[in-house]
């Protein structure tokens, strides 16, 4: 069951790299205790021996009892043993390999230095029984608020996280460092990870619950070297340190033409925001943001979510057997591309435009056309994943989608692409015939607005140049969190929202 949590081995020069990148070699001869934590087939370890060949140290046996592996799966272990016994003709002391799970189970020793690449995946995305197990750890590292929000989502928070928190807490010396190739989402998630950049750890080494500040201390970017082929998350490596409260702002250095460019980065509002990332004070023009003001049903939202079933609800042409009431212009790319609002994709909207509450089956009955093609989708509409949509089928209603409701039906919306891009271009639209413009999920969000005059009021503040300058030091040009309605709620600190 555990024996693919994200398995992404660290090619040896990549961790020769590191190692040297932060004399872990010299640390090593000079005494330290040294873990890898969740150790895979041992690429830290490995490195360490080749470093020492390559430089004529010997591998006496008090230096490899200072060499410590842990990790869940049995096979990487052995696999090591046998490397080492073949590349060094050594016998790696099993006294020095720990086969177990570091989140869950207890570990006696304790490290001056851990290193390592720990495990990315998100929590939702772990198998169901070990996320059952491994919830509780979640709660317990303040990953997750409390037991309802665990339920409902936060499941983009990355396992890696809690092997952080886990381990600087446990398995670390007092002022000792880690090292580690990490997800970026660690810094710059929205709400998912701002549990982890609360910088404390649980610490329950004396057999009571205390906590332990921890720092994040430099970090390295990449962003065109391929240290792990065929990842399409942004990583870097960072360097922590034990027992010292964060401050910032914090080394930061950006792969650029082959050189590292020194940054700074700072949280963009509160400790635990998304960080900010800056090469000069001048650039942190906090003052020039427009402050907003939006009545609380105005909160930016994401477009419409199948949840999977695109290929009933999206046509590419306007179908002609559904009832028109019920069939809205879908924002593509060309609305922006070629500036203008000719429809390319129609969406099916089985909802009150009064109410944003989806049909009853008795209302859906009352259209033959209608009802005859949601009958013939049941199964595959029924079949759907999602927590929040599984309990609107359960109450009998599994022709909803997420992402509707009486913002949906507003006359205007004012809506800019969300997902992946570079460029912050607010545009406003209104409707096609009387059916209201809707945007496809993550790919669009929207502002909706009940009157015109407002609609382009808040479009022109949204023109603020600094906007995406902002969402530019919030690294998240190109990426799919480039410009989410939880960012632009943030930046622009939305009056009544
Ligand atoms: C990203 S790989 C990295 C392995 C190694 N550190 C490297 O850099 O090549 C993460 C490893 O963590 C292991 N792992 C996942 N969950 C674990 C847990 N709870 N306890 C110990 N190891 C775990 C996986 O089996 C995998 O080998």
């Amino acid at each position: 069951m555990k024996k693919h949590i994200g398995q992404v081995f660290t090619p040896l020069k990549w961790a020769e790299w590191l190692i040297n990148k932060w004399n872990i070699f010299d640390a090593w001869l000079d005494g330290a205790r040294i873990c890898d934590p969740t150790a895979g087939q041992g690429a830290f370890p490995l490195a360490m021996l080749r470093i020492a060949r390559q430089k004529g140290v010997p591998m006496t046996p008090e230096r490899l009892s200072r060499l410590t592996l842990i990790e869940i799966v049995p096979a990487h272990l052995e696999q090591f043993r046998e490397n080492v016994k073949r590349e060094f003709g050594v016998d790696f002391p099993a006294s020095q390999i720990f086969c177990q799970d570091v989140i869950t189970q207890a570990h006696e020793g304790e490290y001056d230095i851990l290193v390592g690449n720990p495990p990315w995946a998100n929590f939702g995305d772990l198998p169901t029984a070990y996320k059952a197990y491994l919830k509780p750890f979640f709660l317990t590292e303040g990953l997750v608020p409390d037991r309802q929000k665990t339920l409902l989502g936060s499941s983009r928070t990355d396992i890696a996280a809690l092997v952080l928190k886990v381990t600087l807490g446990r398995l670390i010396k007092k002022d000792g460092v880690g090292y580690f190739y990490l997800p970026t989402s660690l810094f710059f998630g929205d709400g998912a990870h701002s549990g982890f950049r609360n910088y404390r750890a649980k610490d329950s080494r004396n057999g009571v619950d205390a906590c332990r500040d921890f720092a994040v201390d430099t970090v390295y970017e990449f962003t065109s070297t391929k240290v792990f082929e065929g990842v399409g998350t942004s990583y870097c490596c960072a360097k922590f340190r034990a027992d010292k409260p964060q401050d910032f702002p914090i080394s930061y250095f950006r792969e650029l033409d082959g050189e590292w460019i020194a940054h700074k980065a700072l949280p963009l509002k509160a400790p635990t925001d998304p960080w900010r990332i800056v090469q000069d004070f001048d650039d942190l023009n906090t003052n020039t943001m427009p402050d907003i003001r939006l009545a609380p049903e105005q909160k930016p939202r994401q477009g419409v979510n199948t949840c999977g079933a695109n290929s009933v609800f999206i046509f590419n042409y306007k179908p002609s057997h559904l009832p028109e009431q019920f069939l809205y212009p879908l924002a593509t790319k060309e609305i922006w591309q070629q500036q203008t609002s000719q429809t390319h994709k129609w969406i099916l909207l089985p909802y009150h435009q009064q109410t944003g509450k989806p049909l009853t089956w008795n209302q859906i009955a009352e259209w033959d056309e209608l009802k005859e093609y949601l009958q013939n989708v049941q199964a595959e509409l029924q079949s759907r994943k999602g927590r929040l949509l599984r309990s609107a089928i359960n109450r009998g209603n599994w022709w909803t989608l997420l992402g509707v409701g009486s913002y949906a039906f507003a006359p205007f919306k004012v809506i800019w692409q969300a997902y992946g891009k570079s460029d912050f271009t607010p545009i406003v639209l209104s409707n096609v015939n009387g059916q209201m413009w809707q945007g496809n999920q993550a790919m669009h969000a929207f502002i909706p607005c009940w009157t015109e005059t407002d609609a382009q009021r808040i479009k022109t503040a949204l023109e603020n140049p600094e906007i995406p300058i902002l969402l530019k030091q919030l690294n998240g040009a190109g990426k799919c969190n480039w410009a989410q309605p939880g960012k632009i709620k943030k930046i622009l600190a939305f009056n009544g929202s």
